[in-house]
């Protein structure tokens, strides 16, 4: 089975979807983009990552090409053709073709591209025996809580930790936890699951919120706060959440462990939470 493309209305083979070189996603990396997974071949919170591309492509001016039933008719369609067990849905949304100039353009037409390729999740021994992280400084912009397309910092921080024999890099900005290259983080610490507030230094995760709010039906306390590189280093528990990782306890960060240095029973318990919710 192919993996699919989507550009401008038209659903083809991923390997023939192309755009323009003056695509302004391209040039400037000026456009937004989700990731969807699904579960049981059906797309995990649709509507909370439309919501979120639809803040993210006002906060840039850029117009929403389709309404919630139409990318919902979109997506279920691409998963129809694709025909794979489980899908890893990329949105992507730009300002359109143009001659190269950094303000806007008069009257371009926004490029909608999607892809649909087959979800490999995680194996679960890497989730059972938790991941190694590091610490890097927060380079990026002042906005993280758009979904841009514009990730050079997030790649450079999540090769150093491959480099590193790392999992993830954990962003360190002015002496707080801000989020990782790819995902949440979240702290536990006497019991209780502390995590950087919503705000522009972080992406505001639809697995975070999910995750939250199961914690709080657990009965297990959760601080939205400000979260300094110590309390990280001293953590009982330090767990990674997001749409390809789930939620992933963190065992090892900078070469020193975390807690114990094995996967704590607090991420053990939202972990197993989070799969009955989404399956
Ligand atoms: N990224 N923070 C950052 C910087 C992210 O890139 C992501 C996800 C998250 C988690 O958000 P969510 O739970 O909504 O997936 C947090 C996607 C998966 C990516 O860029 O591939």
């Amino acid at each position: 089975m192919p993996a699919i493309g989507f550009v401008n209305g038209t659903f083809m083979p991923l390997e023939q979807a192309t755009v323009s070189v003056e695509d302004r996603g391209y040039q400037f990396g000026d456009g937004v983009y989700e990731v969807i997974r699904t579960y049981g071949g059906t797309p995990f919170r649709m509507e909370a990552h439309v919501a979120r591309l639809e803040r993210s492509a006002k906060a840039l001016g850029l117009p929403m090409p389709y309404s919630n039933r139409e990318w919902g008719e979109l997506v279920a369609e691409g998963l129809k053709r694709a025909e794979f067990a489980e899908s890893k849905v990329y949105i992507q949304l730009t300002r359109g073709v143009a001659p190269r100039d950094h303000a806007f353009p008069a009257g371009s037409r926004p490029t909608v591209v999607m892809t649909i390729r087959e979800l490999r999740p995680l194996a679960r021994a890497i989730g059972e025996a938790g991941v190694e992280a590091i610490t890097l400084d927060d380079i990026r912009w002042g906005r993280c809580d758009i979904k841009s397309v514009n990730l050079l910092a997030n790649v450079l921080a999540r090769q150093r930790a491959k480099e590193a024999g790392a999992f993830e890099a954990i962003f360190v900005r002015d002496g707080t936890v801000t989020e990782g290259s790819v995902s949440n983080v979240m702290i536990v610490k006497a019991g209780r699951v502390i995590t950087a507030p919503e705000g522009p230094r972080i992406l505001s995760g639809v697995t975070r919120s999910l995750v939250l709010d199961l914690a709080r039906k657990e009965g297990i306390p959760v601080e939205e706060r400000t979260v300094v590189l110590e309390e990280l280093r001293h953590a009982d528990e330090v767990f990674l959440c997001g749409t390809t990782v789930e939620v992933l306890p963190v065992v090892r960060i900078d070469g020193r462990d975390v807690g114990t240095g094995k996967p704590g029973p607090v991420a053990a318990r939202l972990s197993e939470r989070f799969k009955q919710a989404v399956t």
